[in-house]
């Protein structure tokens, strides 16, 4: 059954983001084709299936969980448009294309970010939920993305790359090492993907404590893409992921790889899929495509 209810997510995801987007026809029209560019060219959507399966879990009609699922997964690609400019990874490849700011240019792929992540709240703001409920998924998904989440993370990781194999040595018998990196992993990747399952819970009404345990399964689920994501970089190919491998090592990023190693990454990411289970076995709802997600998460090759 998950299987059957990712396709109709995928397919209606595909279609609000492509409606939600600026046409590319009309003026300034590098602007537009960029934000389409960086948004409509074959992301997993792992961010939107998170908020409609949760919302599905707890008993919302689809069409009310769309306008979560575009505003999370616009912030995401605004965030992966900035991550590949220059000064942060400078990467010329994403999701099989070149990037933004290859395609166009650097102050193009700016603006096209800065304009995505504004009409990812313009899309929030118009979402179908009574207003007590708009407002609080839109300060769920402010906090998700800004200093306290992912832009507090990549800030973390921009600071610690091309120190991490110093640093490591200098720390090399203390503990403060993973959680420095669990820290940043929580907030560069982890703060999105636990606000796509927090707006799904938030647009159906789960109540308290239904949230608190989503909130674990998230956290797990958070840590655990951006680990798989570590262990990817090392051992994908190009063709697979749709981006340039083997970048991390090159730029002496913080990654669990470079901390712990690749068997005992293996072994955290096994760990965290237990947790998941754990959560979602608390649960009182149907939770099959949440558990889906989550050995997504695990076992995926791009
Ligand atoms: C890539 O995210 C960046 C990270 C947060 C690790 P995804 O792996 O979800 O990228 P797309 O959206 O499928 O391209
Ligand atoms: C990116 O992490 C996280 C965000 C974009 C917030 P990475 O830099 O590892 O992502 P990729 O590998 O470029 O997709
Ligand atoms: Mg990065
Ligand atoms: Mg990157
Ligand atoms: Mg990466």
């Amino acid at each position: 059954m998950p299987e059957a209810a990712f396709a109709a997510w995928r397919a209606r995801i595909e279609a609000a983001l492509d409606a939600a987007l600026p046409a590319a026809a009309s003026a300034p029209q590098g602007l537009h084709a960029a934000m389409r560019h960086g948004v409509l060219n074959g992301g997993k959507r792992m961010r939107p299936l998170l908020a409609y399966a949760t919302g599905n879990a707890f008993g919302a009609e689809v069409a009310s969980l769309d306008a979560a699922a575009v505003a999370v997964e616009l912030v995401h690609c605004y965030s992966l448009v900035h991550d590949d400019l220059p000064a942060m990874d400078d990467d010329a490849l994403r999701r099989g294309q070149p990037t933004v700011h290859v395609a166009f240019d650097e102050a193009t792929a700016i603006l096209a970010g800065d304009a995505l992540q504004s009409l990812a709240f313009e899309v929030l703001a118009r979402a179908p939920q009574e207003p007590d409920r708009r407002v609080a998924m839109l300060a769920e998904l402010a906090q998700a993305s800004g200093a306290a989440g992912m832009c507090g993370g990549q800030a973390l990781d921009i600071d610690a790359t091309g120190k991490w194999g110093q640093s490591r040595l200098s720390l090399a018998k203390g503990d403060s090492d993973p959680t420095f990196l669990e820290r940043l992993h929580a907030l560069k990747t982890g703060a999105l993907l636990r606000a796509s399952v927090r707006l799904g819970a938030i647009a159906a009404g789960a109540d308290e404590a239904s949230r608190a345990t989503l909130d674990r399964y998230a956290d797990a689920l958070g840590l655990a893409f951006q680990i798989r994501d570590d262990l990817l970089d090392i051992e994908g190919d190009a063709a697979t992921l749709g981006k340039t491998a083997g970048k991390d090592v090159e730029q002496d990023k913080a990654t669990f790889p470079a901390l712990l190693g690749i068997e005992a990454s293996r072994a955290r990411l096994a760990e965290l899929g237990e947790v998941m289970d754990q959560a979602l076995a608390a649960l009182q709802a149907d939770t099959a495509a949440l558990a889906a997600l989550g050995r997504r998460v695990i076992e995926r090759d791009r």
